[in-house]
């Protein structure tokens, strides 16, 4: 019976359910959720499984007998004890040549990063230009929107700096440099390393992105008026979820080291 992943810990002893069929493969799930699979596998002497590839990573353990892996391209002696990790997409095959008793362990492959689009590059930087002339319109008014709707995120805020108008422009800069940089981000290295340390010395949190992000959308919204097409909004939300989670990324690193 498959356990599905759950609070509740979970414990089996793997001898005790290896059983090798007369002759091909007898597995058993043993635990899975949505990104994680669990199994025992039982092959019998001489059962050769062709090569074939997985989008998952994988990781064998064997537990008895004696066979051999070939993972892209190179032969690994398989034997009790024996730990393999199969990087997703990586072809393998596999021959047993005794019976094989070995637990996989599939996980699932996520994307680093989430990549933009051409399309939406090709949007975010023709509107480069007028970013740049309404640049700080947009930011005030997204920091007056999100001080309206969520005014528990002002504290974080130097909120002289936002009278004078100094952190509406140091958004705006940041925003156009984005827009002309989408397509080349080393170039943005710098001064996201900069505001991500400026963020973490102000607790800004991961959760607290899709706040900024749907208040600068509206402001981008109320201050470009017919210019901000359906396609145009549409490259915007999916630019800044690339760039929330660049900054995320690397708040998270600067978070571990303090
Ligand atoms: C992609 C989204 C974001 C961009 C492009 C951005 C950009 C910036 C920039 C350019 C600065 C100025 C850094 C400096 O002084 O050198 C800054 C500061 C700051 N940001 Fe962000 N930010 C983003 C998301 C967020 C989020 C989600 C929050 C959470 C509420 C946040 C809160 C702050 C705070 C509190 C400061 C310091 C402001 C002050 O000193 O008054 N930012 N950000």
């Amino acid at each position: 019976m498959t356990v599905t992943i759950s609070n509740n810990s979970f414990t089996t002893t793997l001898q005790d359910l290896i059983k090798y069929p007369s002759s091909g493969i007898l597995s058993k799930v043993l635990l899975k959720d949505n990104n994680s699979q669990y199994s025992l596998f039982c092959l019998a002497k001489n059962t050769e499984i062709e090569e074939h590839t997985s989008t998952r990573n994988a990781v064998i353990t064997v537990i008895e007998g004696k066979g051999n892996l070939e993972l892209e391209e190179k032969d690994i002696a398989l034997a009790p004890g024996v730990f393999v990790f199969m990087p997703a997409n990586a072809p393998h095959a596999l021959q047993a040549r005794e019976n094989l008793a070995f637990t996989l362990a599939l996980s699932e492959h996520l994307p680093v990063k989430k990549k933009v689009s051409q399309k939406t590059i090709d949007i975010v930087k023709s509107t480069a230009p007028v970013i740049k002339q309404h640049g700080q319109t947009i930011t005030s008014r997204m920091y007056e929107i999100m001080f309206a709707s969520h005014p528990e995120v002002k504290s974080q805020f130097d909120m002289s700096a936002q009278a004078n108008g100094t952190q509406p422009a140091k958004l705006a800069t940041a925003v156009y440099a984005y827009a002309i940089h989408i397509d080349d981000l080393g170039a943005l290295k710098e001064a996201v390393n900069k505001i991500a340390h400026r963020h973490v010395a102000t607790h800004v949190l991961p959760e607290q992105y899709p706040i900024v992000g749907e208040c600068l959308l509206q402001a981008i919204k109320d201050v470009l008026g017919d210019a901000a097409t359906d396609d145009v909004m549409t490259a915007w939300t999916e630019a800044y979820q690339a760039l929330a989670e660049i900054f995320i990324n690397r708040e998270q690193e600067i978070y571990q080291t303090i």
